[in-house]
């Protein structure tokens, strides 16, 4: 049996980690491409000689040519521009449209078969737009951001009740923005729900709300630590989780942005939803009986999600 391929379409920050987290997990060969010719090269050297220290036989190349992701079994794309001061929403649009749209041409060319999460913000349109360029089926294309948000919930969780992580579950439903929805109801501490532990006397309701700000805010917060990018090891170890769970076949039921198709009534759109990965890719989402209050929270994170696919469609047509 042939190694699986994995290709990783952006190789700054995020892309460089994926690329050691790929190798580390041996989930195959690994090619890292980038416009900036040098650094997708830099980087697999580099972790080309890593490996020998850590003793994974992954083969490493990096290139500027879409030729180089041909064949690969997983595209990860990381590709386009973070916002800069005076740049707008729409300009910032503008600019990862375009590289949505590139990248997509040269995965339908390159890769037509490959599954593709996508990781570029702003995440729910970005991840839309690349299916649409690729023209690949929608249950081969999703987005990572639950995973990411979910993890962020789990940690302060763990941390509130100094219990480990590992016992802590929880998830996240929504667009990847301060809309989006963690799921109270659903999250557990060993199968404990949280409204549970208030009534258990583990931690208030009060406290519990900030611990959810924190979730919703957890992207803004590191940014505003780093000053000069955005979080880059933890969305790098999510997406890696989403596709060893579709090489390797395990179907984890993972909090993903898919394309729904009148589940929580949303057609045609990406949202994040928990939902089966495995060979099939994006297999089967799993759909929760909410009630008012998260319906109404899920519902506003869909309209905001919405108003972004509607200024890609109007960029797209050229009348934005
Ligand atoms: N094709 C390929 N790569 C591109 C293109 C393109 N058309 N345009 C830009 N890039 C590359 C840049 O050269 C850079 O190396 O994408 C890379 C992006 O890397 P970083 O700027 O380091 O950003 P990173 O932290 O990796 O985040 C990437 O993920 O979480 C999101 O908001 C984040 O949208 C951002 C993306």
């Amino acid at each position: 049996m042939s190694r699986k391929k994995i290709a990783l379409v952006g190789a700054g920050n995020i892309g460089g980690t994926l690329a050691l987290l790929a190798g580390l997990k041996d989930l195959g060969d690994i090619v890292l491409f980038d416009v900036v010719d040098g650094v997708p090269q830099g980087k697999a050297l580099d972790i080309a000689q890593l490996s020998t220290v850590a003793g994974f036989d992954s083969k490493l190349a990096g290139s500027s040519k879409y030729t180089a992701i041909k064949g690969a079994d997983v595209v990860i794309v990381t590709a386009g521009v973070a916002r800069k001061p005076g740049m707008s929403r729409d300009d910032l649009l503008g600019i990862n449209i375009k590289v949505m749209q590139a990248v997509g041409e040269g995965i339908k060319k390159n890769c037509p078969n490959a599954f593709v999460i996508c990781i570029t913000n702003p995440l729910d349109a970005m991840v839309w737009v690349l299916q649409q360029a690729s023209g690949l089926p929608a249950n081969k294309v999703v987005g990572m951001a639950g995973v990411l948000d979910s993890a962020r919930f789990r940690l302060f969780l763990a941390e509130e009740f100094n219990v480990s992580v590992e016992d802590v579950s929880a998830f996240v439903l929504g667009g990847h923005g301060d809309t989006m929805v963690p799921m109270v109801r659903y999250s557990t501490v060993a199968g404990i729900p949280l409204p549970d532990l208030i009534k258990m006397g583990w931690i208030t309701r009060k406290r519990l709300n900030e611990i959810v700000d924190r979730t919703r805010n957890g992207g803004a917060e590191i940014v505003g630590l780093l000053k000069t990018g955005s979080a880059f090891y933890a969305p790098a170890a999510s997406a890696i989780n989403m596709a060893e769970s579709y090489l390797k076949d395990k179907k984890r039921v993972l909090p993903c942005a898919v394309s729904l198709n009148g589940q929580y009534g949303v057609r045609g759109m990406y949202v994040g939803v928990p939902v089966v990965i495995g060979a099939g890719g994006a297999e089967r989402v799993v759909e929760l009986q909410l009630n008012a209050s998260e319906k109404a929270m899920l519902n506003k994170s869909v309209g905001s999600v919405k108003g972004l696919v509607d200024v890609c469609k109007g960029i797209m047509k050229g009348t934005p």
